[in-house]
């Protein structure tokens, strides 16, 4: 199968500042905040959801391609990205640009006060399924983009027949009710995590059921809970992998999916795919950073099936 992974591509500038905001707000002078925090940590980490997803899909094997606009800045990220086994040819540059940015401060309570600036993917929109050239994709992930860019995706990959999976999470805010509709309407499946499956019911005055009925399938992963998968006539119970320790818990959710995006591509039972979803996100909560995490497929199969059955199903990973 050829997936083809839209989304954001960032990098994240992460500070941590040695005390608690709470102490440097003053609440009789909301109207005038000033305030400048001397930070004792900084790191730039490759972020980005596309990436986050394609590089869990890589590990395990699978050659995923990137549709995204990326700024000047970006070449290191690239060829780190084709190095891992990711297909970075349809990531353009929009030059004059940077690569979008997030800029977060973190303080002694896990607090986060935090900035998004979107540079390249701006842009995004100027990319098209229309002027796609050589094999169409076998299926197309729409995730966390400029809220343009989605939209049009919606719009092209329905009018032209070509599969795609919805993966509307941060940006449901910046959708309307029938354009978020009209996003799941098209599309074979849907993530969301279960915030944002209560948002959707909420928006689109659709129940779980009506949801599960539309979609060929629907994960919602629940945090340390779990996660569900649901088809037409089925629920599957996904409980987590316990993690050996909890280092960050940023791009779980990317991991998740990119776990069982791999089943996925293999055909697998949906089940063994949110298993392989749980695995995944489990080895990412245990490293540093979105991408900071790096195992074999061997290695993550003798891992897996200490915890579940998947039948045999997973030596497919190895005909790869
Ligand atoms: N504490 C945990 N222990 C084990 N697994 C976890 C834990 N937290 C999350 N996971 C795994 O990661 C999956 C996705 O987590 P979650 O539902 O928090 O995603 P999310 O809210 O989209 O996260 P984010 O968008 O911040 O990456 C869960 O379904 C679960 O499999
Ligand atoms: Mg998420």
């Amino acid at each position: 199968m050829d997936i083809v992974l839209t989304g954001s591509v960032a990098f994240d500038y992460l500070m941590t500042f040695p005390g608690y905001f709470r102490d440097h707000i003053l609440p009789d002078k909301l109207d005038k905040i000033s305030l400048s925090f001397l930070v004792d940590s900084y790191r730039k980490q490759r972020g980005g959801i596309a990436p986050n997803i394609a590089y869990s899909l890589a590990l395990l094997g699978e050659r995923p391609r990137i549709m995204a606009t990326v700024g000047e800045d970006f070449e290191e990220y690239r060829a780190r990205l084709e190095s891992q086994g990711v297909d970075t040819s349809m990531m353009k540059v929009i030059p004059g640009t940077i690569t979008a940015s997030f800029f977060c401060n973190t303080d002694r309570a896990n607090n986060q006060i935090a900035s998004f600036y979107p540079g390249a993917m701006g842009y995004a929109a100027q990319l098209s399924f229309r002027q796609w050239e050589g094999k169409r994709p076998d299926i197309v992930v729409i995730s966390p983009n400029d809220p343009q860019a989605m939209k049009q995706y919606v719009v092209e990959c329905r009018e032209l027949g070509i599969p795609y999976i919805y993966d509307p999470s941060q940006q449901i805010v910046r959708l309307t009710s029938d354009e978020l509709r009209a996003g799941i309407e098209g599309a074979e499946a849907m993530f969301v995590n279960d915030y944002e499956f209560g948002l959707v019911q909420k928006m689109t005055r659709l129940s779980a059921q009506d949801l599960s009925q539309i979609l060929q399938f629907m994960v919602v992963t629940c945090g340390k809970e779990g996660s569900i998968v649901y088809t037409r006539g089925n629920e599957f119970n996904i409980p987590v992998v316990p993690p050996d320790l909890i280092t960050d818990p940023t791009g779980v959710g990317d991991a998740y999916r990119g776990g069982f995006l791999t089943g996925y591509n293999h055909k697998l039972d949906l089940d063994t795919c949110g298993q392989m979803g749980t695995l995944a996100a489990t080895y990412c909560l245990e490293c540093e950073g979105t991408q900071g995490h790096c195992y074999t497929p061997a290695e993550f199969i003798l891992r897996f099936r200490k915890h579940f059955d998947d039948r045999g199903q997973l030596d497919r990973l190895h005909q790869n």
